[in-house]
């Protein structure tokens, strides 16, 4: 006899409706051939009371399959497995399709191998690097259940439809207070434009400025995606250097008078990777640049909300006067990555170069995640969000920095970072760091190595926000055995 209980009985903690688990179960067994065409099922009265379902659901689950294909109903008579499914719904799962995608295609098509593919990072790995929030923190509960409410049926025809290529409007709205109240700035909700995440804006932004042969500048060190869009792009980099009062503005100036610059991309507030501070003087001596020769600057603004010591400066843009800024900020680094949302504030023609671009090839955002988090900004969830975890990450981070004295003090230099997700640390010169990132690779710890960081002392950025005070001990352990195993004299560091 069939075993019907011991194979559909669904599990309640799912989040998938009973029903469908129950239609979904059938369509697996009728695919494994293990229901038969023509194969009439148990009624609906006799297969509830064997798999102890209400016998509604089961009817809802027939109904289903009927709708389908997979089965026809006779009036009086019960279900049948249909013998119409076509061949391939017989196919046992797990054998392959027999029509696959072409490896290659039969058009030419030249692939920017300059662009890097980005790996995912091994499940249940410790990420160690770059600096990304711990998402374990993430209040997904409440913006789901904001997000829930907003796709609600009467919502539906305002929210689940085409929206404002420039973004939802409350979400503008919100952001625009938020930022005039908290980062000193003076926008309108028309100069407020919502991306997917930072990295849309950067896009975007320079797709709007640059025409090929253009020069833009960074740091030394820097962001490396922006050096990807501008090469692609075919725009120009120029590289200034960077010190402990972040980017040398002077060099800007330099360069301004032998070339046209047309941007200058910079992260004032912790220059990425090295974590300083633009000091007050060079960004004002920045924006009179930008001013006097037509530059625009792409603030950064990836890490605002994470500062522990002194309060943060306010941002370039609350200082601009000219028109010469496009600020930029994101949820990535206050949520959670997977939250795609950031947003930009720019005078009003940049904003609509961005609407003309951004409709080409992304209609829109997420209206439903934009309207959410205006809800949440508004009532302050957003903001108590930040707090807390500004806790937990300054405790992190002075967790980390005490660990990395005590234990690879002998091996590294570092300065406590004002703020941020990351400490920039440089290693002892001996240290062959994409060897060590591959050796803690193999204990699922994940170290980011940029090769042109390398350069610039043997540095490094180990991410503390998203690591907990356990993890950090497993991290520095396995960090301290395999540079002790392998440089045994103590490296003098001489950085
Ligand atoms: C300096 C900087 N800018 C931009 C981004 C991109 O952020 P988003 O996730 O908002 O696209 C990142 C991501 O790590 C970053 O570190």
């Amino acid at each position: 006899m069939y075993p019907w209980k011991t194979l559909l009985t669904p599990n309640r903690d799912l989040p998938s409706p009973v029903y469908l688990q129950l239609a979904n179960a059938i369509i697996q067994e009728i695919s494994a051939g293990r229901i038969q065409a023509g194969q009439k099922l148990p009624g609906t009265r006799a297969l509830a009371e064997l798999i102890g379902l209400n016998r509604k659901t089961v009817i809802i689950a027939f109904e289903e399959l009927a709708a389908q294909g997979w089965i026809e109903l006779q009036p009086s008579r019960g279900a049948f497995v249909s013998e119409k499914l076509p061949l391939d719904r017989y196919r046992p799962i797990g054998e392959p399709a027999s029509r696959e995608v072409n490896a290659e295609t039969a058009f030419e098509l030249e692939i920017d191998t300059s662009l890097p593919i980005l790996k995912e990072k091994p499940q249940n790995s410790i990420n160690f690097t770059d600096g990304t929030p711990d998402v374990r923190l993430a209040p997904m509960d409440s913006l789901y259940r904001y997000c829930r409410f907003f796709a609600r049926t009467r919502m539906t025809t305002r929210y689940l439809t085409y929206g404002d290529v420039q973004g939802e409007i409350h979400l503008r709205t919100e952001l625009a207070n938020y930022l005039n109240k908290t980062r000193g700035l003076r926008c309108n909700p028309e100069n407020v434009f919502i991306s997917r995440g930072s990295q849309m804006s950067i896009f975007l932004s320079l797709k709007a400025l640059l025409k090929p042969g253009d020069v833009v500048i960074v740091g030394e060190t820097s962001y490396p995606v922006v050096d990807q869009v501008v090469e692609h792009l075919g725009g120009r980099l120029i590289r200034v250097p960077v010190d402990e009062d972040g980017m040398q503005v002077e060099a800007i100036r330099k360069i301004c008078h032998k070339e046209t610059v047309r941007a200058v991309y910079l992260t004032p507030h912790h220059h990425f990777p090295t974590t300083v501070t633009l000091c007050a003087d060079r960004r004002i001596q920045l924006l009179e640049y930008a001013h006097i020769h037509r530059f625009a600057i792409i603030e950064d603004d990836y890490d605002y909300d994470f500062h522990y010591t002194s309060s943060p400066m306010l941002p370039m843009a609350s200082l601009d006067r000219s028109g010469s800024v496009i600020y930029l900020g994101s949820f990535s680094k206050i949520i959670a990555p997977a939250v795609r949302i950031g947003y930009l504030i720019a005078p009003l023609n940049m904003i609509e170069a961005l609407n003309r671009l951004r409709k080409i090839i992304d209609r829109q955002g997420d209206s439903v995640m934009e309207r959410a988090l205006a809800e949440m900004l508004r009532e302050g969830e957003i903001q108590r969000h930040i707090k807390k975890s500004l806790k937990v990450y300054r405790s992190r981070r002075d967790y980390l920095c005490q660990k990395l004295t005590s234990e690879l003090g002998e091996w590294i230099t570092f300065t406590p970072p004002d703020g941020g997700m990351a400490i920039w640390a440089n290693f002892s010169p001996q240290i062959d760091l994409p060897k060590l990132a591959s050796q803690l690779r193999e204990k699922d710890i994940i170290l980011d190595i940029q090769h042109n960081w390398l350069k610039e002392g043997n540095g490094i950025r180990l991410g503390f926000a998203s690591v907990t005070e356990t993890e950090i001990d497993h991290i520095i352990t396995h960090m301290k055995q395999l540079i002790s195993a392998e440089y045994k004299i103590s490296a003098k560091m001489g950085i």
